[in-house]
């Protein structure tokens, strides 16, 4: 092998490495991510060509490992320890005296402390060996921690290997590994759509993510570390201050806090306490405390430990974001949109700074995996300005005789049916305009320009209106006096005149945006006009089948079961009878017709995938000008099944069907020929 390939691949190795480093420990990135993808697409390339120069300490050697089936041990040369705790200004102030008069210092003494945020997932310790990552462990009981480092190694702020050079031959590197608030969400957010079970916070998280037997799923999880102190360091040597240990742990390539500050006594620390206090919830990652530790390593080493503490650091706690209490019942409330909600009312705690006596359950599936019950004892949590949540439940104290809570058939508001449909989360009212708690919402787009369009008429005024009970479905709008709206705050003569000459006007409409402003869920603008034009007449739309809906342009199996359900309910039938009743009118049309001896006339298709050059409307209006129908799902009726590329279920059932494939140039010679 050519001692030139060699260099080429650890340049390109030491590039990427430089890049890591840039973009993670960083946060400043000197090249564009494509830039950085084809480096490492190059190495990956020549280590696929000569496997054996392959080395663990590669960019690329991040998420090769092998699950393993159990977890080594690992022992602590050096203890993991623990911080004691100040819970206040006046604990705060009892440590640094302790400190103090345990240096023989006097009051005057500018004693310096390393400020630093108290960071809020899993500690863990990464031992290098001439610069290379050889073991990761967890803390453990502080002396025997558990192996995994097949699992740091996916984490891509925490470096294979250490940049420059001076680094000690054995290093032991220090820190806490913790899942940012965002990815945190958004793995939550993810797992509640899948019905999956979610994360309590994102220090388990963290935890969770890091004692995984498969290195491959940590891989998946949004982790990043900072490192906060060393632990095994020899041959070699490190700064005799803390704070230039950090520093120097950052130009060897780790990623660590950017808010660490060195403060002078104890109000310097109470100072970085407050600001770090403000700026809590914007921060990306989770913090629960900041950490003040003496700078100087001889005094550190003067003062010792007590226990399995430092006498030289304390972590001065912000108060908890997590509380217990109980659950004294469990209801459900109804949103704008319908959708209806779990709560839980609680036994009003101080959670996150502030009283909370209710919390969210986010949806019923979500409620019936925690299986939150009345009476039971529960975590609450608040994390910055979120809306508070039940965490889980504390079944070691469930009193007895408690019941699963199971979701209303009929909706609390408003008593109509609350549907839930297939592979959705959410359950809804089914009440629509009919429903108080959507009637708001529902008002405000009736009014809204793209639908009756009625001017002056603002959301603030209807909600007036609706909190007065004057305004309970749109057909009250148009029952609305002159003398009445002036008599409203805010409103004098000439407006109430002025806006009872649009309401006036906003009568004579169209079909489309009449059907627009019934706000029927997934029917925007553009959906009504297509249901407009194609059916021509309101009745026609309110009697159509799920099939004739679905074969109008941009209507598929969801909106037309929508539309369906809309018009399933009578509340609604009546509101647009008493519309009409009021003068609301449009011009109607005859509907379109369907040639019917056009080519394929009488035959029904389904598309699927993605066609060569029509998008799914086209081909849709392609087959309806030559009379086929187009329905969203494969049966027995099916003639044809349409067909392009990354074609799914629906090719499959057509094809165990028997229902004839066609692509897009079989479908343009059938209705030539
Ligand atoms: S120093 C000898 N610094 O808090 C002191 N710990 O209760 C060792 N932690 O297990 C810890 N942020 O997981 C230190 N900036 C920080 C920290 C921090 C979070 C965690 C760490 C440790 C626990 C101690």
């Amino acid at each position: 092998m050519s001692s030139g390939l060699h260099k080429k691949i650890e340049s390109l190795r030491d590039q990427i490495r430089h890049h890591n480093y840039r973009y993670h420990a960083l946060d400043d990135p000197e090249i564009p991510d494509i830039e950085y993808d084809r480096l490492l697409r190059e190495l990956q390339a020549l280590e696929a060509e000569y496997p054996e120069l392959i080395t663990p300490d590669s960019p690329t050697q991040r998420v090769g490992d092998a699950p393993i089936s159990a977890f080594g041990t690992v022992q602590h040369e050096l203890p993991m320890l623990s911080l004691g705790n100040a819970f206040s200004e006046d604990e705060l102030r009892e440590f640094h005296r302790r400190v103090l008069d345990k240096l023989e210092l006097d009051d005057q003494a500018e004693l310096k402390y390393a400020a630093e945020p108290k960071l809020d997932g899993a500690a863990v310790s990464l031992l290098y060996e001439n610069g290379v990552l050889i073991r990761g462990a967890t803390r453990g009981d502080g002396t025997t921690g558990e192996d995994i480092t097949h699992n740091v190694r996916t984490i891509e702020s925490i470096p294979l290997k250490l940049l420059g050079n001076g680094y000690p031959d054995r290093l032991e590197v220090r820190g806490e590994v913790f899942m940012p608030k965002a990815g945190f969400d958004e793995y939550n957010a993810k797992a509640r759509a899948a019905g999956e079970k979610t994360f309590v916070n994102p220090r388990n998280a963290a935890a969770g993510s890091l004692r995984q037997l498969n290195p491959k799923l940590t891989a998946e999880r949004p982790l990043d570390m900072y490192a906060y102190s060393v632990g095994v360091a020899s041959g070699g040597t490190l700064p005799r201050r803390h704070s230039e240990i950090i520093d120097q742990l950052q130009e060897w390539g780790i990623k660590v806090c950017p808010e660490r500050r060195v403060v002078i006594g104890a109000d310097g620390c109470l100072e970085f306490y407050k600001n770090i206090g403000e700026r809590r919830d914007a921060l990306s990652y989770e913090i629960d405390g900041v950490v003040y530790k003496v700078d100087s390593l001889d005094m550190q080493a003067e003062l010792g430990f007590v226990s399995r503490a430092p006498r030289w650091a304390v972590a001065h706690k912000f108060p908890a974001q997590e509380e217990l209490t109980e659950v004294e019942a469990v209801e459900f409330q109804v949103g704008r949109t319908g959708a209806v909600t779990p709560v839980a009312r609680l036994k009003p705690v101080f959670v996150g700074g502030v009283t909370v006596s209710n919390a969210t359950l986010h949806n019923i599936d979500e409620l019936h995996r925690k299986d939150v019950r009345v009476g039971d004892t529960v975590i609450v949590r608040r994390a910055g300005d979120v809306i508070p949540e039940v965490a889980s439940v504390i079944l070691g104290r469930r009193p007895s005789g408690t019941r699963r809570v199971q979701l209303p058939k009929k909706c609390p508001v408003c008593k109509s049916h609350v549907a839930r449909e297939e592979g959705e989360t959410v359950a809804r009212c089914t009440g629509g305009l009919f429903c108080a708690a959507q009637r708001a919402e529902a008002l405000k787009h009736f009014v809204s320009r793209r639908a009756l369009d009625i001017e002056g008429f603002g959301g603030k005024l209807v909600e007036q209106l609706v909190a007065a009970d004057r305004l309970k479905t749109p057909a009250d709008i148009f029952q609305l006096s002159t003398k009445e709206l002036s008599e409203l705050e805010r409103m004098g003569e000439k407006s109430a005149n002025n806006l009872t000459a649009s309401i006036q006007a906003s009568k004579s409409t169209t079909l489309s945006r009449f059907l627009y402003a019934l706000g029927i869920r997934e029917v925007g603008d553009a959906t009504a006009a297509s249901l407009a034009a194609h059916f021509g007449k309101l009745k026609n739309v309110i009697s159509a089948t799920d099939e004739e809906l679905q074969s109008v342009a941009d209507v598929g199996p969801v909106v037309a079961s929508r539309i369906r359900s809309f018009f399933d309910e009578q509340h609604n039938l009546d509101v647009i009878d008493r519309l009409q009743e009021y003068g609301v009118e449009w011009p109607e049309s005859d509907p379109v017709k369907t040639p019917k001896d056009g080519a394929l006339s009488g035959k029904t298709f389904v598309i699927t995938g993605t066609l060569p050059t029509l998008t799914r409307d086209e081909a849709k209006e392609t087959i309806q000008e030559a009379g086929g129908k187009v329905t969203g799902s494969v049966s027995s009726k099916t003639d044809y099944l349409l067909a392009g590329e990354k074609a799914g279920s629906k090719l499959a059932k057509a094809e165990r069907l028997d229902v004839t494939i066609l692509d897009e140039a079989a479908l343009e010679k059938l209705i030539s020929s």
